[in-house]
């Protein structure tokens, strides 16, 4: 088993590093590798996604990445700027399917931006769709008829794209509790009228799920009213975006959050994946030992569990995560105090 470890930008390093700490010490035998990328990547090579980077991850397993996002690179021209470098591996791998799963662990509640009785119900599953709409299609600069300037970018899904994702939110709602919750725009946007043609279609092959659709702006208002109501909510890659965002501070912190990126390339025990913290770099706190790594070790859990059929071992650092969080270890973005490092340490010793 061999996993690609891609650190990134800002607190990338830092929190990987814990995650990688949590790693060793189950004693796998997982061999790994690291590489560049994003503004790091950048900086000593040119390009956010260089070829060694990509040749890294082609021979792995899976990869667990940090996360992408350096101030100092936001003046280049977009094909060079550190988000490329996700937004291409998710491309160049197929990885379409980003599971981000939102719960509460016991003691979570009363730092969540919600009451607590609302909070404790959360237990929901985003599946977002990460390689097609208005995230990859067409866009520029051009000029607008009175003269001025005008930015575009095109919205689109083909109707395989919406197909290959409905059927990953379905599956997974049969493995959890069996809703489905699909969140579009259809009463403004073709592009999601078409998902939602496509997804109530898909939905006749499961008829053990109940199954709704949600526009986009109500899903964000019950998202915060009763999250309770939700299981597996699908969607596309811009609205997942915001949405999965908006969960974290329902769930209390973004630092809690981990996700899965998955395609169809079957590894040996499992699919390769591309596994991250939902967070961004966070340069204002980075280097400073201060970042919550709870999510990046969550991440290193979902890969152990989806890449490389490791389910009992993924299980002891979910429990382990859970278990610091009941004792009250909890991190400056959940208003705790515990350090980068102290948190690591916190789930070692509770694995
Ligand atoms: C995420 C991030 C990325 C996205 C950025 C860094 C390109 O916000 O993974 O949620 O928009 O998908
Ligand atoms: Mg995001």
């Amino acid at each position: 088993m061999k996993i690609a470890v891609l650190a990134g930008d800002g607190i990338g390093p830092e929190v990987t590093h814990e995650a990688l700490r949590v790693l060793d010490a189950l004693g796998l035998d997982i061999e790994r590798g690291e590489a560049l990328v994003g503004g790091a990547a950048y900086k000593a090579h040119g390009h956010p996604l260089p070829p060694e980077t990509l040749a890294l991850v082609e021979g792995s397993d899976g990869v667990l990445f940090g996360a992408v996002g350096d101030p100092d690179c936001d003046a280049l021209e977009r094909a060079l700027r550190p988000e490329q470098a996700i937004l291409g591996l998710r491309k160049a791998f197929g990885l379409f399917a980003n599971l981000r799963p939102a719960t509460v662990f016991k003691g979570l509640e009363h730092h969540s931006a919600l009451r607590p009785e609302v909070a404790a119900a959360i237990d929901l599953l985003i599946v977002r769709e990460i390689n097609g709409d208005v995230y990859f299609g067409e866009k520029g600069f051009r000029t607008a008829a009175d003269g001025t300037r005008e930015g575009y970018d095109v919205m689109s899904y083909c109707e395989t794209e919406v197909r290959r994702i409905a059927h990953v939110a379905f599956r997974a709602a049969q493995g959890r509790n069996s809703k489905l919750c699909s969140v579009d725009k259809a009463n403004v946007l073709e592009t999601s009228q078409l998902w939602r043609d496509i997804v109530i279609e898909v939905a006749r092959e499961y008829p053990d799920v109940a199954f709704s659709h949600m526009y986009v702006d109500n899903a964000a208002m019950q998202l915060v009213r009763n999250p309770g109501q939700f299981d597996v909510v699908v969607t596309g890659n811009l609205f997942g975006d915001i949405l999965s965002d908006q969960a974290s501070m329902c769930v209390g912190s973004i630092g809690m959050l981990a996700s899965a990126s998955l395609g169809s390339r079957e590894t040996t025990h499992g699919t390769f994946g591309l596994y991250e913290p939902i967070h961004g770099s966070a340069p204002d706190i980075a280097g400073k030992g201060l970042a919550n790594p709870m999510a990046t070790i969550l991440s290193a859990a979902m890969l152990l569990r989806h890449s490389l059929g490791l389910a009992d071992a993924a299980l002891r650092i979910e429990t382990a995560v859970a278990r610091a969080i009941a004792d009250g270890v909890f991190g400056h973005d959940l208003g705790g105090t515990a350090g980068t490092t102290e948190i690591g340490d916190a789930v070692l010793a509770r694995l």
